[in-house]
């Protein structure tokens, strides 16, 4: 397994380009299931869930030509509709492919994607609208058996909880649907955002794109002609590249970023003492040697994003004074908390909610990576740790960036990926 040796440096300085949006990328390579054209797709991300996702659909008898950053997937041949637990229980966001094959299949068998670490991460709201659109659902051996012999039937849809990969799911299965579905308490993410863009260019007409309701008239079973489309940049990989800089002192610039995307991350970072310059493409970071504490609470968008909650936990180690955290939406995200208090952190937890008291030397030592974002916020830490840092199982880090070694290496960081 590889691991990543991080030794702490005064400050960082240049320009680091930002990759296409892992949480993009994944409803819209699960889109092309719905697709009668070869679906060309640009500015993917080279992460191991995107692989993992494009590995599930040529499983089931798709195909993906690579050119780099970008793809080609073909799903004309597809011929399987059964999504098995080795590949879902690696990727939770399999769950992506149930509404496109159901809508266009009429069947559909995907592995109930089990725990994770950050939480429970149940999928009973993408079954629950699912069945209200007229699917069978059975739970059998640990599989969701969906079928909807006469095709899935547009309806009214409430969701009790905002989910982002649940309102993927469901515009998707409505988009074959026969008559008009509105999901009410939509996510709003822009990655729904540029998932119903799309669809919404393929044929499938939608309003309320951006909003909490979303009305979507169905195809009734007519397959899409999807023109070739760019990923949007990763608004969490660049919240993360943000907090490096802030927490180093450090001058950076993001490239091929939408400041859009950021509203919230922007806003509690120049909270804390920083200053940005903007353009349609890039933000610059002007630093604060001084860093204010902060209170966050995490919820949906666009409101301050749970995915930065790690990172901002490291970074306000080193702010002068007492930050609170409070984690809202996953009942487990606290993880980092103890890798992060081995470094030296001076952070206590009760319940949901994380107090920071800073600012703390943080020294340099052996620690444990255990889920995507956490993995991050540990890479931050040891940016500004005394001396040198191990960071082990990095196939957590290696799920959501897109060759952050060599990013940070860019700017000055003294970080090398190892063998154990
Ligand atoms: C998406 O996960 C993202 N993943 C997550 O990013 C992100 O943390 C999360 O949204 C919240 O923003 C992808 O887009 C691939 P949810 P998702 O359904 O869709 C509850 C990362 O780091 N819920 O919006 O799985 C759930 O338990 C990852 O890139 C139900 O109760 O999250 C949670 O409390 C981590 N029943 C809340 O809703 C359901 O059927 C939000 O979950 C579905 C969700």
């Amino acid at each position: 397994m590889d691991y990543l040796k991080i030794n702490g440096i005064k400050s960082l300085s240049g320009e680091i380009q930002i990759s296409g949006a892992k949480n993009a990328s994944l409803p819209l390579i699960a889109m092309t299931i719905l697709a009668k054209n070869k679906v060309s797709i640009k500015n993917l991300p080279h992460v191991v869930d995107i692989n993992t996702l494009l590995k599930l659909l040529s499983n089931l008898g798709a195909s993906c030509e690579f050119n780099d950053h970008n793809i080609t997937v073909d799903t004309s041949s597809l011929n399987q509709t059964k999504a098995t637990y080795d590949i879902v229980k690696t990727m939770r966001a399999s769950i992506l492919v149930l509404g496109p094959i159901l809508t266009r299949f009429g069947h559909c068998e995907v592995s109930l994607p089990g725990g994770c670490a950050i939480g429970q991460r149940p999928i009973d709201l993408h079954l629950k609208a699912l069945e209200h659109m007229g699917a069978k659902i059975n739970i059998e051996a640990g599989y969701v058996q969906a079928t909807a012999p006469d095709g899935l039937k547009g309806c009214n849809i409430i969701f009790d909880k905002i989910t982002v990969t649940g309102t993927a799911n469901i515009v998707m299965a409505a988009a074959l649907a026969k008559g008009i579905t509105t999901i009410t308490n939509a996510a709003r993410e822009p990655e729904v955002v540029q998932l119903c863009e799309i669809l919404n260019k393929s044929g499938v007409s939608i309003e309320g794109i951006g909003t909490a309701v979303l009305t979507i008239h169905g195809t009734s079973g007519k397959l899409l002609d999807i023109d070739e489309f760019t990923i949007i940049p990763d608004r969490i990989e660049a919240g993360t590249y943000l907090c490096a800089g802030a927490i180093t002192n450090s001058e950076l610039t993001l490239k091929n970023v939408n400041a859009k995307h950021l509203g919230a991350v922007l806003a509690k970072l120049e909270e804390m003492g920083n200053s940005f310059t903007i353009t349609p493409d890039t933000i610059t970071l002007h630093p604060t040697a001084e860093l204010k504490p902060v209170r966050i609470i995490t919820q949906e968008y666009p409101a301050f994003p749970t995915d930065m909650q790690a990172q901002f936990l490291a970074l306000a180690t080193q702010a002068n004074g007492t930050s609170v955290v409070e984690e809202r939406l996953f009942e487990n995200r606290f993880m980092h908390v103890s890798e992060l208090q081995r470094m030296g952190a001076n952070i206590t937890l009760n319940g949901h909610v994380a107090t920071v008291n800073g600012k703390t030397k943080l020294s340099g030592t052996d620690v444990m990576a255990t889920d995507l974002r956490a993995s991050s916020a540990l890479v931050l830490a040891a940016l500004v740790a005394e001396g040198e840092t191990n960071i082990h199982r990095i196939y957590h880090l290696d799920r959501g960036y897109d060759n952050l070694e060599k990013k940070l290496e860019l700017v000055g960081a003294k970080i090398q990926r190892l063998k154990e």
